[in-house]
């Protein structure tokens, strides 16, 4: 069977699934679980910008460099392409079901559902933050992609 592929979407694809996406990388590879994974935005503003540079920072607080990353939109072949498409929030839930393809394999999914105590719950967007609020993003980014290392690996 071809390995699992995770696709993380939020608004923009330059703060909360750039870092969701890092930080899955790190936690599959840290546990040895081949999966590909990538990211995506609902909106057009930012394709082929970098991350925000407080994510880059956060992210490389936690080991990982995702200067290389370049924001993309969310695309119908998407949904034919990826096991697993994880909102960052209901709002980007909703409209990720809005422009879903009718016949699609694709599971989508709130990514904080993953995790107990959290479900229908947003990773709050910390754009208009500061870099504690980015913190707060990856610490949550984290604890659902170590609840989705856990599930792929069963
Ligand atoms: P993201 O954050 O969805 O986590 O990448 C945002 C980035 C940009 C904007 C909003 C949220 N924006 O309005 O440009």
């Amino acid at each position: 069977m071809s390995q699992p592929a995770v696709l993380f979407v939020c608004l923009g694809n330059i703060c909360r699934s750039p870092m969701a996406e890092a930080a899955l990388r790190k936690l599959s590879w840290d546990a040895g679980l081949a999966i590909t994974v990538d990211s995506a935005g609902t909106g057009d503003w930012h394709i082929g910008q970098p991350p925000d540079k407080r994510a880059q920072l956060v992210a490389l607080e936690h080991g990982v460099d995702i200067s290389g990353y370049r924001a993309r939109q969310v695309t119908s072949q998407d949904f034919l392409r990826f096991d697993h498409i994880m909102a960052l929030d209901p709002q980007n839930l909703f409209d990720l079901k809005a422009i879903a393809p009718n016949r699609h394999a694709a599971r989508l999914e709130l990514l904080m559902d993953m995790v107990p105590g959290r479900k229908g719950t947003a990773v709050p967007d910390p754009y208009y933050g500061d870099e504690d609020e980015f913190r707060a993003a990856w610490d949550d980014v984290a604890a659902a992609a170590t609840a989705l290392v856990e599930r792929l690996r069963d």
